[in-house]
Parts: structure tokens; C-alpha cells; sequence
């Protein structure tokens, strides 16, 4: 712990009043997958539908989180590595505040996933790989990004000319290019539903 600062954790209120008072548990759902998987989309959707059956939710997704909090940084593996720090770091707030974050982030390496998963506690990190083969991203294109990345206009793209490792052992795989949105939603909210429910 830092010299000269005094955490006042312990005389806050707590999260299992929170979680009471909310009526429901707090987790970090952890959306992890190459750029035009669908992790924006099912997140958006998964939203939704989260907030209809009662529950408390909030998106934290990379492009809004890039253009506020951390539009100061780039898509180096340091800056990656920073970026996912601090959004794990707002997950977890929200966590203590019995909150269920849903996370859309690249989030290319199991170093990185790793980090998220030790800020926010491997209890409560729900680990969902958004897994759309390369190609069907590609060809999608929604942002028109790898066509770009491809020309050489953006350097370092995932996928592309930057590292995605396969996430070894998600808690939950979606295979976004075989189900519909959703499918996708339906698959992660009956997944979750027990661990949510208070
Ligand atoms: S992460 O790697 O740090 O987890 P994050 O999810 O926040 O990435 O941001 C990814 C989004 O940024 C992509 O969906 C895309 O719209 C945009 N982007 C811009 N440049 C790049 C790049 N070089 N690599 C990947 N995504 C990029």
C-alpha cells in the first residue's frame, strides 16, 4: 500500500448490501474476441434483456470507453495493457457497487485477460469468448477497419498484424458466426442467471 493513503473501504457501505437492496449478485461478464465478432452487439442486446428480467446492468464497451476515459491511449501492447487495467478497475467499482457489468473488449492475450481476472477477483469474472473465425470478421468489416489494416493504413490490427490468442478456457463460448444475436444473448443469460440471481 501506498505511503500516505488511508482506505476507507472498511467503513463504506457494503456490497452484500448493495447486492440486497439490488436484489441481485454482482458479476463481471468479460466479452473477449476479435474486432466485428459481436461482442459490441450482444453486449447492447444481452443489455436489454438483463434489464427487462429485473436486473441492474451497465455496457462498458472499447470504442465508448476509448473516446472517454481512455482516449489517451493507443493500441500498443503497453497501451492495451493500461486500457484493460483501468476498465477492470471501473468493473470492479461497479462490482462493489452490486452492479453486473457486461465487458467488450478485445482483449487479444491471456496476459491481458489474465490482469482482468486478477482486478476484478476469479469469482466474480465471467470469462464469454465471442469467437467468429477471422474471415467471417473480415468479411463483415462492419467499421470498414480491416480492409484498412490490410492496405496498411492501420498498423498493429488484431487479427491482422497484431496478436489474438485463442482463449484456452472461457467460461462460455459464443459462436457468433453459427447463432444469431439472439441465440447468443439466450446462451449467456441462462449462463449467467444462476450466478446473478439473489
Ligand atoms: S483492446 O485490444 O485494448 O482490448 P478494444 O476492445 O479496447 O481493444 O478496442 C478495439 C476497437 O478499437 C476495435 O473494435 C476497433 O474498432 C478499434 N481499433 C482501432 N485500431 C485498432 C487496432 N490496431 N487493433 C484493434 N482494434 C482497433
Amino acid at each position: 500500500m501506498e505511503k500516505n493513503i488511508h482506505p476507507i473501504f472498511d467503513r463504506l457501505m457494503k456490497r452484500s448490501e448493495r447486492e440486497q437492496w439490488l436484489n441481485q449478485r454482482s458479476k463481471a461478464l468479460w466479452l473477449t474476441g476479435l474486432s466485428g465478432s459481436g461482442k459490441s452487439t450482444i453486449a447492447q442486446h444481452l443489455e436489454r434483456k438483463l434489464f427487462n428480467e429485473g436486473f441492474f446492468v451497465q455496457v462498458l464497451d472499447g470504442d465508448n470507453i476509448r473516446n472517454g476515459i481512455n482516449s489517451d491511449l493507443g493500441f500498443s501492447m503497453d497501451d492495451r495493457q493500461e486500457n484493460i487495467r483501468r476498465i477492470a478497475e471501473i468493473a470492479s467499482l461497479y462490482l462493489k457497487n452490486g452492479i453486473i457489468t457486461i465487458n467488450a473488449f478485445i482483449t487479444p492475450t491471456k496476459a491481458l485477460r489474465d490482469l482482468a481476472k486478477s482486478i476484478i477477483g476469479k469469482e466474480d469474472f465471467i470469462k464469454i469468448f465471442v469467437n467468429a473465425p477471422l474471415e467471417v470478421c473480415e468479411k463483415r468489416d462492419i467499421k470498414g477497419l480491416y480492409k484498412k489494416a490490410r492496405k496498411g493504413e492501420i498498423k498493429g490490427f488484431t487479427g491482422v498484424d497484431s496478436l489474438f490468442e485463442v482463449p484456452e478456457n472461457p467460461d462460455l463460448e459464443i459462436r457468433s458466426d453459427r447463432l444469431s444475436i439472439q441465440e447468443s444473448v439466450n446462451k449467456i443469460f441462462d449462463f449467467i442467471l444462476p450466478l446473478i440471481k439473489y
